[in-house]
């Protein structure tokens, strides 16, 4: 016997697979031979008794898996924290084993009943006693750790696990003597292979392959130099050897089909303690409030998804449901995360959800100075197209001139502080940005029913495209252009080429005539096909009466562009009567204000093409402010840059053939934009017929009803 090392077993009496809470039971249950599970089980006592003194604890009938004592619970010194099992299948372990622990003189702590946590599975001590690794993820609750950092005085570093064959932290992560540590990395996450790699050098990281990890090679006992294990290959064995260790390779098969092996069927009870380490847990929590139509909008499960997948965890406090149909729903959510890191990440994205930190908590916005000009302090925080309010002095202020990422800026004005989103080439050396997550909301519209299942309706219905559904939509589209229109609002049509060589060009320009719309923005080639196929009767080269190409027509594009150009712009070319149809005439008759960003595959450009982007970008911010709805007529490119800088609610409404680019487009997360697959070129058709029966005085006559 090698010292005062002990460990905790239980014969596996009862042992058997009868139920599956992991993947390993699966298709198991009463597949193992309880002959060969004892034989098993046996020859592992024997291997430990020889270099430890193995203390055993009674089988109970109708635990099988208690057999796995490393889930008792965590020992060190005289202290134990008991576990609290996740699965009610092995609940019934609890109280044999919390008697075992006072049998022998433990203190025993508890955690509350709601807060899971799966013992020395999912806690493994450093071996030379310098902190506890702590798994959660699948058994274990994050919010457990600080307090098993209180309890032990210990310093808890989490781990979260990715991996559910590897459910538990001891089934692939076993730290050995002299700071070594066998594990295999592809279990964690990102941020807890950072934490790993952090603590341990390079030198002691023994990263083991995939084949080692589903042999439970990291489920090992190890005691001193000797390392006990279901099974290693050739290449483990000899990389433990070089390092000095000794492998004992010992066949566990009959437990592996309820997912444990060696490190399983035993607890060790004697940990090293060290005087000099004290508690200490990076885990932070902070409570966040939800409103809105939390539970139908699908807002709450959006929210504890995503805490979940960013490595945090929560603690629902308190959830209020809206009775009445159009009531709003509350919730309280404790939100823990591994790191302040972490949670800063998770806050921003709740916060674009529309949680809001508990107020009385946050008094004031952190902000830092700009010290060079058109770049942010490092942690500055990006905006959303969601309006947005920042605390200060314990009032909720507005930020002004929303758009997507941005930063914000607050200043001191005569009537007191004003925030506001500025792009980072527009920041300027003293400018106060907003940094980190505090303190900041995004305000959601409480959306009713009814308006959640229009754009669902819009959306998904466009989605599988079936012609009457389109009808549909633009039935709708159709109405609320009139509304604008009537109105005096104001609509911006965003435009790519596809709209003329579709045969829209003619639909688009009795738009604009008829006063439908108040902006136009594209590229060069929207214009420069428009104005073809006004001069030439030719759509990039193509004949658009006969839909056939003509000979040398892929050079028309050019000889337009030559034109214009020698006009010095397209209006020029309107007054000279030169061109004299399409849609940018309609537009210089009309006063339509257009603009055309450039790109790097543009010919000639056009004189009227803004080359010089960040023009561009102004132009076209220029033109949506105040928009009412914005139609984005197949232009991926024109249309996520607009996209980005309009705030939510105005209403969008994108028609591309390819669903991606649709999803891509009018996925803002609220009612306020609507997708439609289809081809541009019949939309527009459906879309002016249909504003044609609108006004048609037949329609007005017809009898209601
Ligand atoms: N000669 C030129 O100068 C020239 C020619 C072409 C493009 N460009 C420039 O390249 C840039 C990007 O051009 P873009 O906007 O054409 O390309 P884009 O790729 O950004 O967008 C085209 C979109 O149209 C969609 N689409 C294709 N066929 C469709 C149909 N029948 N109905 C509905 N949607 C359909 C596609 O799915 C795509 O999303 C622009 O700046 C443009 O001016 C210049």
């Amino acid at each position: 016997m090698t010292s005062e090392i002990r460990f905790l077993m239980c014969a596996p009496n009862h042992y058997d697979v009868d139920y599956v809470i992991n993947p390993w039971m699966e298709g198991n249950i009463h597949k193992s031979s309880r002959d060969r599970a004892v034989e098993q089980w046996e020859k592992l006592y024997h291997i430990i008794k020889e270099r430890a003194i193995v203390d055993l604890v009674q089988p109970q009938v109708g635990v099988p898996d208690m057999v796995f004592t490393a889930n008792a619970g965590l020992v060190l010194g005289e202290n134990v924290v008991l576990s609290r099992f996740y699965h009610k299948e092995r609940q019934g372990e609890e109280p044999f084993f919390k008697q075992w622990f006072e049998s022998q003189g433990y203190h025993v702590f508890e955690l509350p009943k709601d807060l899971p946590f799966e013992g020395a599975g999912d806690a493994l001590f450093d071996r030379e006693g310098r902190w506890l690794w702590a798994g959660y993820g699948f058994r274990s609750e994050l919010d457990s750790h600080p307090l098993i950092a209180k309890w032990l005085d210990v310093e808890v570093l989490s781990l979260r696990l990715m991996d559910e064959r590897f459910y538990h932290l001891d089934t692939c992560f076993c730290p050995l003597t002299d700071g070594y540590l066998l594990y295999y990395p592809p279990a964690f996450d990102a941020y807890s292979n950072r934490l790993i790699e952090l603590r341990v050098p390079p030198s002691r990281r023994i990263a083991i392959a995939e084949e080692d990890a589903v042999n439970f090679a990291c489920n090992a006992v190890n005691i001193d130099r000797t390392v006990i294990m279901n099974q290693a290959s050739a290449g483990l064995k000899q990389r433990l050897q070089a390092i000095g260790f000794e492998v004992i390779e010992t066949p566990l098969t009959e437990f592996l089909k309820a997912g444990g092996a060696a490190k399983c069927l035993t607890l060790r009870v004697t940990e090293p303690v060290r005087a000099e380490v004290h508690a200490n847990a990076a885990i932070e929590t902070r409570i966040i409030q939800m409103e809105g139509h939390l539970l139908d909008a699908g807002l709450i499960n959006r929210a504890l998804d995503l805490i979940v997948d960013m490595g945090g965890s929560f603690q629902v406090l308190n959830f209020n449901l809206g009775v009445q149909r159009q009531s709003t729903s509350s919730a309280e959510i404790k939100v823990s995360a591994p790191s302040h890191d972490a949670m800063e990440e998770i806050m921003s994205q709740l916060i674009d959800l529309g949680a809001v930190p508990r107020p009385q908590e946050i008094c004031d916005i952190n902000w830092e100075t700009v010290e060079m000009a058109g770049v942010a302090p490092d942690d500055f925080y990006v905006t959303t197209i969601y309006p947005t309010e920042v605390r200060v002095n314990c009032e909720w202020v507005k930020v002004h001139n929303q758009r997507m990422d941005a930063a914000i800026v607050v200043s001191n004005t005569p009537d007191g502080v004003t925030a506001r989103c500025k792009l980072l080439r527009d920041l300027q050396v003293g400018d106060r940005v907003i940094v980190g997550v505090e303190g900041i909301r995004t305000v959601r519209k409480a959306e009713s029913r009814e308006q959640r299942n229009a754009q669902e309706f819009g959306f998904m219905g466009a989605g599988v495209s079936s012609e009457r559904r389109v009808e549909l939509v633009v039935e709708q589209i159709a109405w609320e252009l009139r509304q604008i229109r009537d109105q005096g609002g104001k609509v911006v049509v965003v435009a790519g080429p596809v709209v003329i060589h579709t045969g829209g060009g003619e639909h688009l320009s009795k738009l604009i005539r008829e006063g439908y719309v108040q902006a136009l923005l594209g590229g060069n080639a929207i214009a420069v096909h428009d104005m073809e196929q006004a001069m030439l009767g030719t759509s990039l080269g193509v004949d658009m009466k006969r839909g056939v190409s003509v000979r040398g027509g892929h050079r028309h594009h050019l000889k337009v562009i030559n034109t214009i150009r020698r006009h010095g712009s397209i209006a020029n070319a309107v007054e000279a009567g030169v061109l004299t149809s399409g849609v940018f005439y309609e537009c210089v008759k009309n006063n339509v204000p257009f603009s055309l960003a450039g790109s790097i595959r543009d010919d000639g450009p056009l004189p009227d093409t803004q080359m010089n982007l960040v023009k561009a970008q102004e132009d076209y911010a220029r033109l949506i402010q105040g928009a009412d709805l914005i139609l984005m007529l197949s232009s991926m490119l024109h249309s996520i840059g607009v996209g980005n800088m309009t705030p939510a609610g105005v209403r969008l409404v994108c028609v591309d053939i390819n669903p991606a680019v649709v999803t891509k487009l009018s996925d803002r997360g609220s009612v306020e934009s609507v997708g439609v697959v289809t081809d541009v070129g019949l939309f527009l058709s459906l879309l002016v017929r249909q504003l044609d029966k609108l006004t048609s005085p037949y329609r007005l006559a017809q009898p209601v009803g």
